[in-house]
């Protein structure tokens, strides 16, 4: 199957990727779902909705600080760097990611579509303008939650919250890419979180063929246009890209 899938990712002429936390568990980021998941010990609704920043700024801003450290001195692995080398031996590799860590982009990637934001950045609530990097300062000495220098205002990371709209310009150029790709390479997202989890359907009823990188079986179906890999980001990724010999 590898093999199989190997072979298509080289001939692939419009090769499109999308990823989420499991891209990064090897980096050593927790994903959401599964047994040692986020949400299995946090609560989404309080921490990542806009409804919990807005009524409790510190709680919410206590648990990004958590995860913004946790975050820090984390470099990307060898299937984020393989990314990087198909990118560049294609010209052109669109990577959506769900991930709001940044490593894409820390691996050198282009065209880099995050849909659910970035934890790298803040801004304020109350939109005057204001924008910053989340420096080690702002973490580590700032007070709880941290205002804008400008107005006042809580500052907030620039993440998706949950009870807010994904960006439209990204989404929809998302859509477009996956409805014009012939091959997605899914790695690492257990497909549950729409509008999101639509982007690889979207794909495979336009015509192209899935190769998904997951240990665990996810939401998409078994079918002869989708090849599911069950093994690691990490390992399968430079095979992928041909940096490994074959198996
Ligand atoms: P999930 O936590 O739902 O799924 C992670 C997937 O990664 C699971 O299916 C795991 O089996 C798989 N996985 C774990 N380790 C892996 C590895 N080494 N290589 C490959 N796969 C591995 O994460 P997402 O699907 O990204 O939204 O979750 C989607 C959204 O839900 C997130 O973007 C976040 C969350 O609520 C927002 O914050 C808006």
């Amino acid at each position: 199957m590898i093999n199989r899938a190997i072979e298509l990712v080289r001939r692939s002429v419009r090769p499109l990727v999308f990823t989420g936390a499991g891209m990064s568990r090897e980096s050593g980021m927790r994903t959401f779902r599964g047994d040692d998941g986020l949400w299995k010990e946090y609560r989404p609704e309080q921490l990542s909705s806009i409804a919990g920043l807005r009524s409790d700024p510190g709680v919410v801003w206590d648990w990004y600080k958590m995860r913004l450290m946790t975050g820090e001195g984390v470099e990307p692995h060898a299937g984020y760097h393989a990314l990087t080398c198909l990118q560049n031996e294609k010209g052109e590799l669109p990577v959506i990611t769900q991930n709001v860590d940044g490593l894409h982009k820390l691996a050198g990637q282009t065209d880099v579509l995050e849909i659910h934001g970035s934890m790298r950045t803040a801004s304020c609530l109350e939109k005057c303008g204001f924008s910053t990097g989340l420096t080690p300062e702002l973490l580590h000495g700032a007070p709880t939650p941290p205002v804008c220098p400008s107005c006042g205002a809580v500052l907030r990371p620039d993440i998706v919250l949950f009870g807010e709209p994904l960006p439209p310009k990204i989404i929809s150029r998302s859509y477009e890419l996956a409805e014009d790709c012939d091959l997605i390479i899914v790695v690492g997202t257990s497909v549950q979180v729409w509008p999101a989890a639509g982007i690889p359907f979207a794909a495979l009823e336009n015509g192209a063929i899935v190769i998904e990188i997951n240990p665990a079986q996810t939401e998409l179906p078994q079918s002869e246009s989708v090849i599911s890999l069950r093994r690691k980001a990490g390992e399968i990724l430079p095979l992928l890209a041909g940096l490994k010999g074959k198996v």
